[in-house]
């Protein structure tokens, strides 16, 4: 049984006030027991904040990115030790932004995967093709290379140590989400690729879907046979659009 895990991926947004006020809104609103996973990735400097504020509650949260040595002369970076230190559970991996913005390559995807797991964090891996590469016929493709890449040398012990989430990077902060059966094609493509690469248990992770979801158009994507969540960018700054969309998860 795969339970529907609802994501908030608040990218470079919100200060303590505002974080604090949000998830304050959040709370008041999401029941004791709501039925799907809730995740909230705020930026670095409102981590402590969501470990004070969503502590007992069933909210879980998460770092954006974190550096997968677990100290050193990083300057600026912060390690997925400290991470795991201040109370987070999740760690989003290989998200668009930072492979195109920042060069991250696969090769430190993968790292970031194996680090996030040894400290004890669930890595959400985001693949995803770029338009070109979609217009090009080679989306199945550059998928398959991000995902044998970034879990190469992995062993999932269980398939709740692992989430992938399907973002299209065309479909990512634009307003054009992808085609619910594109979307649906991918993730049903992931999830053989999965069961092929763990077996049964692959089968059992969950694939999440982002770009452009919104309270409008979350139940296109959240009924979906293949597609078990989604990562919400944009839309979840607001507490209760992201409520709205977590809800359609429910069916
Ligand atoms: P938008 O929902 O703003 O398109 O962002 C999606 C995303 O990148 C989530 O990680």
């Amino acid at each position: 049984m795969r339970i529907p895990i609802v994501a908030a991926n608040w990218k470079m947004h919100k200060t303590v006030a505002e974080a604090e006020a949000y998830f304050r809104k959040l709370l008041a609103l999401v029941p004791k027991s709501p039925g799907v996973e809730l995740v909230v990735f705020p930026s670095a400097t409102a981590l402590h904040v969501a470990a004070r504020e969503l502590e007992g509650s069933p909210i879980a949260w998460g770092a954006q990115n974190a550096h997968p040595e677990p100290q050193g002369a990083f300057t600026g970076e912060v390690s997925v030790v400290q991470i795991t230190d201040l109370g987070a559970s999740y760690l989003i991996c290989g998200h668009s932004e930072r492979r195109h913005i920042f060069g991250e390559d696969d090769a430190f995807v993968a790292a970031k995967v194996k680090a996030a797991l040894k400290a004890g964090l669930i890595p959400i891996l985001c693949v995803g093709e770029t338009l070109e590469q979609r217009e090009g016929g080679q989306a199945w493709t550059v998928v398959e290379r991000q995902l044998s890449a970034a879990l190469s040398g992995i062993e999932l012990p269980t398939p709740e140590k692992l989430v992938i989430a399907y973002e299209p990077v065309w479909a990512i902060g634009t307003g054009v989400p992808a085609r619910p059966q594109d979307a649906q094609e991918m993730a049903a493509q992931i999830r053989n690729w999965l069961g092929d690469r763990f077996g049964e248990l692959g089968k059992q992770v969950r694939i999440q879907y982002g770009g452009s979801v919104k309270p409008e158009n979350a139940q296109d994507f959240l009924a979906l046979p293949d597609i078990d969540g989604a990562l919400v960018g944009g839309a979840s700054l607001d507490p209760e659009k992201f409520w709205t969309i977590a809800q359609a998860a429910l069916g």
